[in-house]
């Protein structure tokens, strides 16, 4: 664990993972860029995500459906009536709160002020839009607030041409957006963001036992990926906490430097989506069971993902800090599928003769793995860089190689070298970061 919040945003904003957005403007808040390391990082994650729940089950595929959609999508699914939140404003500084996540009720946390907040309203969290060139009421369309529904009205097609049968899940990765009242902690919560969601249609009357199949999991992916299993924990939410679809909901919450919060939804939506879509379209959404000879809404259990959020936690998680010889050594302890180079090459020195050698070999592991030429600074310092961005493994040129045709390779969580032969450095990095 960092020690705290401050030394991974800057490590993260340092070496290129994350940058503020529209930064030469002064930065829009709340609104980052992922850099070439981050980005890379990112998809890595989403990969590990589809890899999980999509490419290694039998009984779920997947879908990328539109940003933008029908409005009556949002009024089916009690978006337009529901999805908002408490917003109260400090009489005295101005400030904006959602009421809900205030510490104390009376006291402002940003001028210190006692009972100065006005009355809550219900603030709405979709971002509204116009369909074409003219701006009118009935061209306004809105920014998805989660990629579920898309899923779900889409329930009928990928059942019938995929050929699913209960029970069965649809999962999807992309972009949704939310006029967040209070964004903030980095990229924990903003107002543009990844979801990755699946909802498994089952049973009415196998609801509950999937929903704790899939509360194991997706603690088992956080910790197959290197979270310390000490560091997440399943909460339930209270009655008054639910969303209003929903029937049962824990978050899978892991230990922020600012304390436990949410990473992860898992929810039973029972019938409440298809049978709202059924309602509104006059499409007749049930599924047939042919044996039972039966129609009937399924139920849906969802674990919902953040993508920015579980790439902040892992590399929270992966941050190490140990004293070598003396010195302080930053590495960060990530998982090799996570991390965003693999294998970085570095002369020892940049005569003409070694970077030929180097820039050769670098170019034969490209199309294999992500691989950094790195040539500046001294030895040392390129392996601390590489240990900083959590690099498993580096491949170091050195004068002895033009004879031996051979090169060191160092690890990044021993530092043991091994001493390999150009031909076999190949077949040694595949076992290495299988
Ligand atoms: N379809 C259900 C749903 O959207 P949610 O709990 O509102 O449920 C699911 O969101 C996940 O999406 C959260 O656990 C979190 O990881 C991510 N998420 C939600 N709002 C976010 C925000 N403003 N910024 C970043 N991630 C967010």
């Amino acid at each position: 664990m960092p020690t705290d919040f401050d030394t991974i945003v800057n490590l993260a904003k340092k070496r290129g993972f994350v940058f503020q957005s529209s930064e030469i403007y002064g930065g829009l808040r709340s609104a980052y860029d992922y850099g070439p390391l981050g980005v890379e990082m990112l998809r890595n994650v989403k990969e590990q995500w589809w890899h999980a729940m999509v490419r290694t089950r039998g009984d779920v595929v997947g879908l990328d459906s539109a940003v933008i959609q029908s409005p009556a999508v949002w009024e089916a699914s009690g978006h337009l009536t529901s999805f908002s939140d408490p917003l109260v404003e400090c009489r005295n500084c101005h400030n904006r709160f959602r009421e809900d996540k205030l510490e104390d009720l009376h006291q402002c946390p940003s001028c210190g002020k006692r009972d100065t907040f006005t009355e809550a309203r219900q603030f709405q969290l979709m971002f509204k839009t116009n369909l074409g060139p003219i701006e009118s009421e009935e061209n306004v369309v809105f920014l998805r607030p989660e990629t579920a529904q898309g899923i779900f009205t889409n329930f009928d097609n990928v059942r019938r041409t995929a050929r699913m049968k209960l029970p069965f899940g649809i999962a999807q990765i992309g972009k949704a957006f939310r006029n967040e009242i209070t964004p903030g902690q980095f990229v924990f919560r903003t107002r543009e963001f990844d979801q990755m969601e699946m909802e498994f249609f089952c049973r009415p009357e196998e609801a509950e036992e999937w929903f704790h199949y899939w509360l194991d999991e997706r603690v088992r992916w956080y910790v197959g990926l290197g979270i310390d299993a000490q560091h997440l924990r399943l909460r339930a939410h209270d009655e008054d906490e639910l969303s209003h679809y929903a029937a049962a909901t824990e978050d899978v919450e892991y230990l922020f430097p600012w304390g436990w919060d949410e990473l992860e939804g898992i929810a039973n939506r029972t019938d409440f989506d298809l049978r709202r879509h059924a309602e509104h379209s006059g499409k007749d959404l049930r599924y047939y069971d042919q044996e039972a000879n039966e129609r009937f809404f399924p139920y849906v259990i969802e674990p919902s993902a953040g993508a920015n959020r579980a790439t902040f936690a892992l590399l929270i998680d992966a941050y190490d800090e140990e004293t070598v010889r003396d010195e302080t050594r930053v590495v960060l302890r990530l998982d090799k599928r996570l991390a965003p180079i693999k294998v970085a090459v570095l002369p020892l020195s940049k005569k003409p003769e070694l970077m030929e050698v180097s820039e050769r070999v670098a170019a034969s592991l490209r199309p294999l793995w992500a691989t950094e030429h790195d040539v500046t600074q001294s030895i040392g310092r390129r392996y601390r860089r590489q240990d900083e961005i959590g690099t498993p493994l580096c491949v170091t040129v050195d004068f002895d190689s033009l004879g031996d045709q051979a090169v060191t390779v160092r690890d990044r969580d021993t530092m043991e070298q091994d001493r390999v032969g150009l031909d076999a450095l190949q077949g040694y990095l595949t076992e290495k970061l299988a």
